[in-house]
């Protein structure tokens, strides 16, 4: 089989600074061992997230020319409505700033002490969202999901009979259902379109909208394309359709599945809900054809929308985790199976097995990742979730390690690159020590704890 080349070539390029181990060290003692609190000048290949992180196209930079700026009725808004309906056929469609702001004001109108909603797996700004309002966010993913090494296709899904049965015992407490896709809490996973479509059945059969998070739907459709039983002579369009076809609504943020730098929307059925949504925006984000977004914007995500659903790029684009997986997992890097769409999750905790979570195995190889190659990636693990509400700590779940890839930026030697530091950073696994936390918020602690290596 032949390189999948990137099927696109660079017209305008960015430096990167290559700093030395030295001053990476100097630079990590003075950032408390924080990922966050690192210069990105300073990084060399920046893994941190996909979102927001994307090269736009001429197509793009183009369409950003044309973006016109009236305040009320833009011709962008237009455009950028019509390129939505195109692959989400939905009623309305509402533009915001990005994903977490369709969030806060879908789950300001649903939400509220007392409610529950269900998803496969809610993102933390979604369950932030949800329990800002008082109510509680459920996570019903399939058991697969939280087996590194089962490879089921579909590790995404929901499991339909812990949501038929949670909307049987406590339906009046649920004002809507929710389906991430790709699921990125769970490792990018994706939800097959037979799931999507019970789960929708399932809803309606209780009277609840089907609410889908859509924000990698692109990844996910190319995942049904080449998963799912019949799917495979399908074009990624008509796959993205029928994937919303069955929903009443969706939240999105453009910063991934639509290559946007900014931008989302809230997009629902129901006259009521929009009506509602349509004067909270007023209230939070703007005027209905702008949201918090300029026209520029508008126009670079309706040209990104027909960009994203393309074969080629999507067929480039899984390949590059794929082939970064493969050449992990032949290190002996253990690595969350099947490879994601938009990231590869390597399992710091079975790398580093001498180090027990409290001592955050985790940070402890972002940081080496860091120090060794310039490579910044995201913790998620025991930082991000173990600090309870009172003080105390558990260990998270997994300890993960994200190498989220951006889109269009990198190529494949950047990803080569980042497999020869890991190689180096096998090699030396055993002097990796654990992490203490210096100092630390009482919230969202991972953004700007700080750490001393222990020694
Ligand atoms: N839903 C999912 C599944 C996401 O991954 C994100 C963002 C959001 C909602 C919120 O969108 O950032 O535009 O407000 N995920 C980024 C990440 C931050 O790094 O995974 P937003």
């Amino acid at each position: 089989m032949r390189t999948i080349i990137e099927p696109f070539r660079i017209k305008v390029v960015e430096p990167i600074r290559l700093t030395t181990l030295d001053e990476r060290r100097a630079l990590l003692a003075a950032a408390g061992h924080n990922l966050f609190a690192i210069h990105a000048d300073d990084v060399i290949v920046d893994l941190l997230t996909d979102s927001g992180t994307s090269a736009m196209s001429a197509e793009q930079w183009g369409a950003v020319m044309r973006g016109d700026e009236s305040y009320a009725g833009s011709p962008s808004f237009y455009r950028f409505e019509a390129a939505v309906r195109e692959l989400m056929p939905f009623r309305h469609v509402i533009p915001t700033h990005q994903g977490r702001a369709a969030e806060a004001i879908l789950f300001s109108i649903v939400g509220g002490p007392g409610k529950v909603i269900p998803s496969n797996t809610h993102f933390d700004t979604t369950r932030g969202n949800i329990e800002a309002t008082g109510a509680e966010a459920v996570d019903l993913v399939v058991a697969a999901a939280h087996d590194p090494d089962d490879l089921s296709p579909f590790k995404g899904n929901i499991d339909l009979d812990r949501l038929e049965r949670l909307l049987t015992e406590q339906g009046e407490r649920v004002p809507l259902v929710m389906l991430t896709v790709t699921n990125n809490a769970g490792g990018g996973q994706p939800v097959s379109l037979a799931n999507i479509r019970t789960a929708a059945a399932i809803a309606h059969r209780h009277g609840k909208p089907l609410i889908i998070d859509g924000c990698r739907f692109a990844e996910n459709a190319w995942f049904i394309k080449c998963r799912e039983p019949g799917q495979e002579g399908r074009s990624v369009k008509d796959i993205v359709r029928d994937m919303f076809d069955a929903a009443d609504g969706m939240t999105m943020s453009a910063k991934k599945d639509a290559f946007a730098n900014i931008g989302g929307w809230l997009a629902v059925n129901d006259d009521t809900l929009a009506a509602a949504a349509r004067n909270r925006l007023i209230l939070t984000e703007g005027f209905p054809t702008y949201g918090g977004l300029a026209g520029r914007d508008l126009d670079a995500i309706a040209a990104g929308l027909r960009e994203i659903v393309d074969e080629q790029y999507l067929r480039y684009r899984v390949r590059t985790n794929e082939y970064i997986g493969e050449k992990l997992t032949a290190l002996g890097v253990p690595i969350v199976r099947p490879v994601g769409g938009h990231a590869v999750f390597v399992d710091a905790r079975r790398f580093l097995p001498h180090i027990p979570p409290l001592q955050y195995p985790g940070q402890s190889l972002a940081v080496a990742l860091y120090e060794h190659g310039g490579i910044r990636a995201c913790e998620i693990g025991t930082v991000m979730f173990g600090l309870r509400p009172d003080g105390t700590e558990v260990p998270a779940e997994m300890d993960l390690v994200r190498l989220a890839m951006p889109r269009r930026v990198y190529t494949q030697s950047h990803a080569d690159y980042v497999v020869e530091v890991f190689e180096e950073v096998a090699k030396r696994r055993s002097e990796l020590r654990g992490m203490r936390i210096v100092s630390q918020p009482r919230q969202l602690r991972h953004f700007t704890a700080r750490f001393e290596p222990l020694s």
